[in-house]
């Protein structure tokens, strides 16, 4: 390992994100709009995406140059066939101490003991509300709530070593009436909910300020019917600010990128599922590792194609959107990247 390895801003890059799959089976509005992903909509090729031995093979060589923390997205990375499959060589690679997926879990049901035999860490499961009418609305007509909260009690059953948390997008006028009830049916539960600031991720969602709801603005309303008290970062460049309940009935994260930017310490790399290297969720290019991957180049060669890319490396892109220094481009979409 090198761990020396630091970007322009003096950043360790520490955490890989995997996206396995560019489809999806929700739409959420605030991710894939319906109107833009329907049915004629060109998603890669099984031949495009990365295979599991070139993932692994990938894995590996971030390891080397210090990646401790390996996460499976999408789109929906459980769409990905035998996911168990790449879980369990993950797994294996010396100095991966964190294996972690998101998913919107409405395949947990199916695959959470799976995952769990095979090494997987942790989950984390995207929910917006608990309202159904405004669960269906948001995941653009494609998801059933039942099936989501099944997939969570599935996981509870499987007993990830690390356990589980919630990723719950808080979109003003949309969702923010439901985040307290949402709260409540977690707390005591040992599953932690997130408050994510609604981003301007990708060119297709419509974002608006207006549309944030500032977490400082949650963080109160909460503390007001269950005080918290602020607990310090579990690691490093963490992107979540952590709550407790006083009363001892769990934690509470949230993440404010639009309002408290956490660039300084990012430690994040992303590789799409065509194996594109970004080193940052608003980037607007990539490193393309995937020709190296299929030429019969040596592992040296990725080796120093991922260090090259990660001493340029210079975003810091929620820091320049509060300074409003925006650079008028085309970002990398979120499902491609996944989150
Ligand atoms: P933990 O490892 O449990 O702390 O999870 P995580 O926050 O790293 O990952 P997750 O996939 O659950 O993402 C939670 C939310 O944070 C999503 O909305 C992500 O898009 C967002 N997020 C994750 N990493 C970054 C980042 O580097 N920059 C920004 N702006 N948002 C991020
Ligand atoms: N803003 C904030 N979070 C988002 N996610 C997807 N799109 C956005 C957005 N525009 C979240 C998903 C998922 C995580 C990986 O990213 O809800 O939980
Ligand atoms: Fe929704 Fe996640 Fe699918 Fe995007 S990738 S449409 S946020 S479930
Ligand atoms: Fe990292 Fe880019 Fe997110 Fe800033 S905006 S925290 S640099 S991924």
């Amino acid at each position: 390992a090198s761990p020396a390895l630091r970007d322009q801003r003096g950043r360790p890059l520490h955490d890989l994100r995997i996206s396995v799959m560019d489809r999806c089976n929700f739409r959420c509005t605030y991710c894939m709009p319906e109107s833009i992903y329907g049915d004629h909509y060109t998603f890669l090729g099984s031949q495009q995406r990365l295979s599991f031995d070139e993932i692994e093979r990938l894995c590996r060589i971030a390891a080397s140059l210090g990646v401790t923390k390996l996460r499976l997205t999408g789109g929906e990375p459980l769409l990905r066939p035998k996911l168990h499959e790449l879980v369990a060589r993950l797994r294996r690679i010396d100095g991966i101490t964190d294996l972690a997926m998101t998913t919107n879990g409405v395949l947990l049901g199916r695959h959470a003991t799976a995952l769990r035999e095979a090494g997987l860490d942790r989950v984390t499961v995207s929910l917006d509300t608990l309202d159904p009418a405004l669960f269906h609305r948001m995941s653009g007509g494609r998801g059933a709530l039942d099936e989501v909260l099944a997939g969570i009690e599935a996981a509870q059953a499987a007993r990830f070593p690390r356990g589980i948390k919630l990723n719950t997008v808080v979109q003003r006028g949309v969702n923010d009436h439901t985040v307290l009830d949402l709260v409540q049916r977690f707390r005591g539960s040992g599953i932690v909910p997130r408050l994510i600031e609604y981003m301007d991720t990708g060119n297709r969602n419509g974002w608006r300020h207006d549309a944030v709801v500032p977490s400082a603005e949650l963080v109160a309303a909460i503390h007001a019917r269950w005080p918290l008290d602020p607990l310090p970062p579990s690691r490093d460049g963490e992107v979540a600010t952590r709550f407790r309940f006083r009363d001892g009935q769990g934690e509470i994260g949230v993440i404010s990128s639009i309002s408290a930017p956490f660039c300084g310490d990012c430690s994040r790399a992303r590789l799409s599922s065509e194996g594109t290297l970004y080193t940052c969720l608003f980037a607007t290019q990539g490193t393309d590792l995937r020709s190296l991957l299929r030429d019969g180049s040596h592992d040296e060669a990725l080796h120093e194609r991922l260090r090259r890319t990660w001493l340029r490396r210079n975003d810091r892109y929620s820091e320049e959107r509060r300074e409003r220094r925006l650079r008028a481009v085309r970002k990398i979409e979120m499902h491609y990247i996944g989150g």
